[in-house]
């Protein structure tokens, strides 16, 4: 059976916990090891991941690439519009051909459904990268991030302040399965996509009001007011303008908050310096988690056969 990452709902609650600890554990083994070295037991040897980004991205390319060859593999990394996937070529071909030269496929892509279709028909693992509706990738190495600082996640508020994007719908994804609470505040225009909020059943709230949702919350989390794709910039900068995360928001949230950002953050937007910069903000250890997270999730996939 081919081990798709496509999205956290996917998913069983084992297996994604056997994914966090994994990323713990191999963090933890290879402390103050110089970044190029393999890890003991080189999941990845001998295994070539090829990496499609349909959107630019920094964070995503550079700790998949590091963590393949942290696992042992090697990689191939294509922007879409310098394939033939960007001159038409069928996202289903395109995925025949990949599993007959490559034994997993990570792709950024602007629609989800492509990645879907992708996978329905690809013979090696599909990794999703983000696309419109989705990061599930982004959320592991959040949970990483609050769970080395805070201790388990489950049972605590986590509360996203912002646009209903599609790193919030990860998160949706992942409350039921990690069992924590998600307090969603977002203008009412920019609502989750319904679907999504569903999946996270009553360990999800929704509102309008960053007040309520961040009341005596664990984590404060937010994300750009205009994603990938998004055309709509001044619209949504109007609609945002009571959303940003700053110092008088953060103190409304439980002492010990902490605060998290995907990044690429927009200061002055849906963050301030302060905070961002402050001494709650642990941006720097999420974005490093990116590659701890990435390796479980490429050796939970690889390990499927
Ligand atoms: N957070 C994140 O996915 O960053 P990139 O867009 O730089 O990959
Ligand atoms: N919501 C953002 C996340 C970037 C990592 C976007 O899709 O652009």
């Amino acid at each position: 059976m081919v081990r798709h990452f496509l999205d956290i709902h996917r998913l069983s609650a084992e297996d994604l916990r056997g994914i966090l600890d994994d990323a713990h554990a191999r963090k933890a083994a290879r402390k103050g090891w110089p970044r190029g070295r393999v890890d003991a037991d080189a999941p990845a040897t001998d295994h070539v991941l090829a990496m499609i980004f349909e959107k630019n991205s920094t964070r995503t390319r550079f700790s998949f690439d590091a963590a393949i060859r942290q696992l042992g593999g090697d990689s191939i990394i294509a922007n879409a519009g310098d394939m033939q996937l960007g001159r038409g070529e069928p996202v289903e071909d395109t995925a025949r051909v990949l599993s007959r030269m490559v034994d997993a496929v990570m792709i950024r892509a602007n629609s989800h459904d492509d990645v879907e279709r992708f996978a329905r028909v690809a013979t090696v693992p599909v990794i999703n990268g983000l696309t419109d509706r989705s990061h599930p990738c982004q959320i592991l190495a959040d949970l990483q991030t609050i769970e080395e600082q805070r201790g388990p996640i489950a049972g605590k508020t986590l509360a996203w302040v912002g646009d209903g994007n599609n790193v919030c719908h990860s998160f949706m994804h992942a409350a039921p399965k990690f069992g924590f609470r998600f307090n969603v505040a977002c203008p009412a225009d920019y609502h989750p996509d319904l679907r999504d909020l569903a999946r996270g059943g009553d360990h999800v709230t929704l509102t309008s009001d960053p007040r309520e949702a961040v009341a005596g919350a664990d984590v404060v989390i937010t994300d750009t007011w205009v994603s990938m794709g998004d055309g709509d910039y001044e619209d949504r900068l109007a609609a945002f303008e009571a959303y940003t995360v700053d110092a008088a928001l953060m103190a409304t949230a439980a002492s010990d908050a902490v605060f998290l950002h995907c990044l690429p953050a927009h200061r002055g937007e849906e963050v301030t310096d302060a905070v961002i910069d402050g001494p709650q903000s642990l941006v720097w250890d999420e974005a490093e988690n990116r590659i701890h997270a990435q390796k479980a999730v490429l050796a939970w996939c690889l390990a499927g056969g």
